[in-house]
């Protein structure tokens, strides 16, 4: 049985949140919103609880989770060390959509860090997962709350369609404000290294480091720093093929006009998922279509990018159409889900 209450985001009612904080102390799994995505928590000192995060989600034991905390002082509990750079970047982000790579502290069981010496460590600024962090007491293990493989859920509804009856307690406190999740920073090497861009744009944490941060890439050498281990190729999946669009926004618009009108001749139930400005360029067609807001604001586009993809693939659509967007602010994080997303890359022709 799941039981889901409402909570307003920014003033959480603190008799809702003390039942879902006693749900996280006596071992129950309880999604909640944070700023970037809704978590599934689950008390990060009892393995038993976090066992239970790992059948629900149907995610493999490898794919280690992140720990979230009230405040960044706190991390002395989850972590053996706390490097200077950490201090300095949390002074900044913190709270915030900023995980660090953290060397472990022995206290934290290895279910939770699937083995690894070093610990995941967010502390998220959402109104609702502070006070239920600050009330359960506890350091609260948490990953997107969807089924391993699915797309990462903005809503208490999106919650629901890939966990009900496996969760005790959804706290609905609307939609998330940023929408895509965290960014993913090592601290335990040096220099850091960037495992997932996210809502804390790279260029904001090299103004804090003063240099440029480099990005673990799935091709790089054996030895190197491979991104984090949940983010597979494959990982933020629609459950329908998408066809991803990377190069000039022209290059992209014509490309994606002709590809709709042979895939719709073809019977597909054509979706496409772009920026306003591109929503207007292929209406005619007579596709469906999910504008994300316009290409200047990354962040809007960010905040809107999973509720799309959730549901073009609800409303029918055999083939999502979509086009990347430029690489810098969350453009870095909007074109890495999309890239995961996507079972066809169209690249344009470099030019002679
Ligand atoms: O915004 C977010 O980060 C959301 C909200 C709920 O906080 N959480 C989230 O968790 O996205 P999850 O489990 O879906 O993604 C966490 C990623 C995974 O790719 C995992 O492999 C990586 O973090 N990760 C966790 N611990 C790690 C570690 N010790 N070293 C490297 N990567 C790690
Ligand atoms: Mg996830």
């Amino acid at each position: 049985m799941t039981l889901v209450l409402s909570v307003d985001p920014a003033a959480p009612d603190p008799d809702v949140i003390a039942r879902a904080a006693e749900a996280l102390r006596s071992g129950g799994l309880v999604a909640f919103p944070t700023e970037t995505v809704y978590g599934l928590g689950a008390n990060a000192l009892d393995t038993r609880a976090v066992a239970r995060i790992f059948a629900a989600k149907g995610r493999p034991a490898y794919d280690p989770l992140i720990v979230h905390l009230a405040r960044a002082e706190d991390a002395a509990l989850v972590a053996r060390e706390v490097p200077e750079v950490a201090r300095r970047l949390w002074s900044r982000f913190a709270p915030g959509p900023l995980t660090l790579i953290l060397p472990k502290h022995p206290r934290v069981p290895a279910r939770v860090t699937a083995g690894r010496d070093t610990v995941a460590v967010r502390i998220p600024s959402h109104p609702v997962a502070r006070a239920l962090i600050e009330a359960a007491g506890v350091p609260v293990a948490a990953p997107s709350a969807n089924r391993f493989g699915h797309v990462s859920p903005t809503t208490a509804a999106h919650v629901l369609e890939d966990l009900a009856g496996v969760v005790d307690v959804v706290l609905d406190a609307g939609p998330t404000p940023v929408g895509v999740e965290s960014t993913i920073l090592d601290v335990s090497r040096e220099p850091p290294v960037l495992l997932r861009p996210g809502g804390v744009p790279r260029e904001a944490l090299e103004a804090v480091l003063g240099h440029p941060v480099r990005i673990a890439t799935a091709s790089t050498p054996e030895g190197e720093p491979a991104p984090a281990p949940g983010t597979l190729p494959r990982h933020y999946a629609p459950r329908v093929p998408l066809w991803l669009f990377d190069g000039p926004p022209d290059w992209a618009r014509t490309m994606m006009r002709e590809t709709a009108h042979v895939l719709l001749a073809q019977g597909e139930q054509v979706a496409a998922l772009v920026p306003a400005e591109d929503a207007a360029a292929l209406r005619d067609l007579g596709m469906q279509l999910f504008p994300l807001g316009p290409s200047e604001d990354l962040a809007h586009m960010a905040a809107r990018l999973f509720e799309g993809l959730r549901t073009l693939e609800s409303q029918g659509a055999t083939v999502i159409l979509a086009r990347t967007v430029p690489n810098q602010g969350l453009g870095l994080a909007i074109n890495d889900r999309l890239r995961r997303a996507a079972t066809h890359v169209l690249r344009a022709a470099a030019r002679l």
